[in-house]
């Protein structure tokens, strides 16, 4: 899939402000940005539900027009579902809307969903819910998936459980396009990711690659305190940015930074060290946290 130049206005509101991407066949494509990022609006001009302001969206080479949306799966980001009837009658029911649908047994292997074929559409867990919405989008075999924050408010263990169940959707060689405002989820599920803020792209590339590329070394964090001029002086040769009420200090040799604090004479309770993560790095691109 190829997104060009791709906008969307609400009025005085530019949610989307020219995004361009391409997703390669049989990848999982991550749009990964805080709320109000824009990733809903970029998604659903995809899916060909919103229609752009400016911009193109390609699937092999063509407009994504009717035949396109016999070819997707879609999990939204709030679903309303029938009530009063079961898991396995809401299965058959989207079955009923496709001329040659996946089996049931099959989606029912796929999202693990044995134990609550019975049960009222009402009565699921939120993660059970959301294995039952991926069975839904995968009803019709579709060559593209797409997942718009579909692990948002589940516990970590549902978390972990949906990454498992998407990791056997990849092993089928469907293409995913997934938003998260989770970094772990996008390292751990997506061979690209789009870094987003704002309706733009502020970074796009391999996670790892990412990483490598604004980070080396570690990061050593400590809580912003009252500091002497001396102290100021260490920490402005360490190149200790303040964010969040922490200094950040990039440190490729742990001995020497950690002394040059000792010297500085600062209250090291708090400290702590750590690889850079996709979360620094949507710190040091955006001056904001994700989760804020
Ligand atoms: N239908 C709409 N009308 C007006 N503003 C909207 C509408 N949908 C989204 N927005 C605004 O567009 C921006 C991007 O929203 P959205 O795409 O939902 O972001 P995300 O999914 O990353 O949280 C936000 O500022 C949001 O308030
Ligand atoms: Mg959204």
């Amino acid at each position: 899939m190829e997104v060009s130049n791709l906008v969307k206005h609400y009025g005085k509101v530019e949610a989307v402000r020219g995004v361009s991407f391409a997703v390669d066949e049989g990848s999982c494509f991550g749009l990964l940005g805080p709320n109000g990022a824009g990733k809903t609006t970029t998604i659903e001009m995809m899916e060909g539900i919103l229609a752009p302001t400016s911009g193109t969206v390609l699937f092999r080479g063509e407009p994504v027009g009717h035949r396109f949306r016999e070819k997707v799966g879609i999990q939204f980001q709030n679903t309303a579902l029938p009530e009063f009837i079961t898991v396995r009658e809401t299965l058959e029911l989207f079955r009923s809307f496709y001329p040659s649908p996946r089996s049931l047994d099959e989606v029912i292997s796929l999202c693990s969903l044995e134990d609550i074929l019975g049960r009222d559409n009402r009565k699921l867990s939120g993660g059970q819910r959301q294995r039952m919405l991926l069975g839904i989008a995968l009803v019709p075999k579709p060559e593209m998936l797409f997942l718009d924050e579909p692990t948002t408010g589940l516990d970590p263990q549902a978390r972990r459980n949906f990454w498992d169940l998407i990791e056997g959707v990849k092993r089928e060689g469907t293409t995913i396009l997934l938003t998260t405002h989770y970094m772990d989820e996008a390292e751990a599920l997506c061979d690209r990711i789009a870094i987003v803020d704002q309706g733009k792209i502020m970074e796009m590339d391999e996670p790892e690659r990412l990483l490598s590329k604004h980070f080396s070394g570690q990061i050593v964090r400590l809580p912003v305190q009252e500091a002497g001029a001396e102290a100021e002086r260490i920490l402005a040769e360490l190149g200790a940015e303040e964010t969040a009420g922490h200094w950040d200090i990039a440190s490729l040799a742990l001995d020497e930074t950690m002394q040059r604090l000792l010297q500085a004479r600062l209250n090291l309770d708090g400290l702590s060290i750590h690889r850079p993560d996709l979360e620094d790095l949507f710190i040091k691109l955006t001056g904001s946290s994700l989760r804020s």
